[in-house]
């Protein structure tokens, strides 16, 4: 196959992996720290679970996760041969716990699971689709969740102002040149970056395979989707990492845990939160680490993020759980 074949809908192609596999550690703005940011919010189980990757490259954030989660699989799923390749020669160390899935991101065939997952992360990815896709995508990953998952969301956007896209391109032309000279003491790493126009802040291309969208936009759409507590983590550069959890039950996960199919789950979990006594919701589950067996005193487990909303009531505390106090709240 000719590299320059596009491999994906939306113009991804074998040369363009090669590319960002040659030079990604130089474009994209504190790679480490963002990794470390998704993993982080990953409400994951010590438990088998499992995690989908969305256009997982060359697998640094599945590896990130793999090692973090012991007993989690964590799915890996990207359109570039090259990519998954390298994936599974850098993964091989965790054998059947790292699954490499050829897929295509606007294609909703990969959306049907037999089981939820636990959590869906994805990093540069979702700005090659159109604003609908996003918006179906989305939808989909809500619905492929378990109660208490996470999607989480590092990407482009698109700034709402000229002059913001104006601040994002400088930023980012300054993230790379910093980050060349940190790595290899020259700007070779940034003059490549210039080379390609790959600042698409700077060098803007309507017929440009990057489509980013208004976070703001996205964070709405996330909550049009159904997911709760839709946050931003972290932004640099037009750089942003962005997420939100689906509502549900401890109860729920752990049924989960049992085997249980993504309908007849989602079924319940649905019925679970319209119930009088029924946990109802569980926003935070994030912090008390799922299984953990940490109810005692929340906050010992707790964010700063949490705490504000606990005291704003915004939270389902587990004293509601069996109808003390308030009426279930709806997600
Ligand atoms: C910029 S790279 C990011 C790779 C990795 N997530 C990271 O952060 O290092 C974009 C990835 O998305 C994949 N990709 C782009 N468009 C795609 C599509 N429509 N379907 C499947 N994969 C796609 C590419 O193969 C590539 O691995």
């Amino acid at each position: 196959m000719d590299s320059r074949d596009p491999t994906c809908q939306g113009g991804w192609d074998e040369q363009i992996s090669q590319k960002f596999l040659d030079y990604g550690r130089y474009f994209v703005p504190e790679r480490e720290s963002q990794l470390q940011i998704i993993v982080d919010l990953v409400p994951c189980p010590d438990r088998p679970g499992t995690i989908f990757e969305l256009c997982c490259g060359e697998g640094l954030l599945a590896q990130a996760l793999l090692e973090r989660f012991p007993a989690c699989t964590v799915c890996g799923f990207d359109g570039s041969t090259t990519m998954l390749r390298r994936a599974q020669e850098r993964l091989a160390r965790f054998g059947e716990r790292f699954q490499p899935k050829p897929f295509d991101l606007a294609s909703r065939s990969w959306r049907a699971v037999d089981r939820p997952v636990h959590a869906v992360v994805t990093s540069l990815a979702v700005h090659h689709l159109e604003r609908p896709q996003k918006q179906v995508l989305f939808r989909d990953v809500h619905r492929m969740l378990a109660p208490g998952g996470v999607f989480v969301v590092a990407d482009l956007v698109e700034p709402a102002h000229p002059l913001g896209r104006e601040v994002a391109a400088k930023a980012w032309d300054e993230a790379v040149r910093e980050r060349a000279l940190e790595l290899d003491g020259t700007t070779d790493g940034f003059d490549f970056f210039q080379r390609e126009r790959w600042n698409s802040y700077r060098y803007f291309d309507p017929e440009d395979i990057d489509k980013p969208s208004r976070l703001l936009d996205q964070l709405k759409w996330l909550e049009q989707a159904g997911f709760v507590d839709v946050d931003i983590y972290w932004m640099r550069a037009g750089h942003v990492i962005f997420g939100g959890w689906k509502p549900g039950s401890v109860t729920a996960w752990r049924d989960h845990q049992a085997g249980d199919s993504a309908e007849s789950f989602d079924h319940r979990a649905e019925a679970a939160r319209g119930r009088p006594g029924a946990f109802t919701g569980m926003p935070c589950s994030r912090e008390f680490g799922i299984g953990s067996g940490a109810w005692p005193w929340p906050w010992r487990f707790t964010s700063p993020q949490t705490i504000g909303h606990f005291f704003a009531g915004r939270l389902n505390w587990p004293w509601r759980r069996s109808g003390m106090g308030t009426s279930p709240s709806a997600p």
